[in-house]
């Protein structure tokens, strides 16, 4: 039997955001997320891979075309996010804390519904080089 395949595009934006849940106390905020709830911001370079599996498609040679996948992250994606103020800028995350978890996820629902439904899609995020989630696990 045939196995399904993935196919990988990795794209990159700048971001600044505050990790901070409104209701907590300073102190609070300080003790949960250390130097990354500080008041004014910081910034990473964010690499996200977005991993779509599925079947060749025998017309193409493609599971997707990977300049889809850019053109999509280009839209849905970098237009929000690449050089904002995640925390400020974005309404995604208005009332969701811009953690690297919850940008992934953001991300997916972002993306997902762009893609066809028998394409499984899974977002890699690394915030540094060191620390990077996927989602869904
Ligand atoms: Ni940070």
């Amino acid at each position: 039997m045939k196995h399904k395949t993935a196919v990988y595009r990795r794209e990159h934006f700048n971001a600044a955001h505050r990790l901070y849940n409104a209701s907590l106390s300073e102190a609070e905020n300080l003790a949960l997320f250390g130097k990354c709830s500080y008041a004014n911001y910081h910034g990473h370079n964010y690499e996200v891979v977005l991993k779509v599996v599925g079947e060749i498609n025998p017309a193409t040679g493609f599971v997707v075309d990977t300049k889809h996948l850019s053109d999509l992250m280009k839209e849905h994606v970098l237009e929000k996010f690449d050089h904002r103020n995640l925390n400020l800028d974005t309404q995604e995350f208005k009332s969701v804390i811009p953690t690297a978890e919850n940008i992934a996820m953001v991300i997916h629902e972002l993306i997902r519904p762009h893609l066809e439904p028998n394409l499984d899609l899974t977002v890699i995020l690394y915030e540094t080089e060191r620390n990077y989630v996927e989602y869904p696990a």
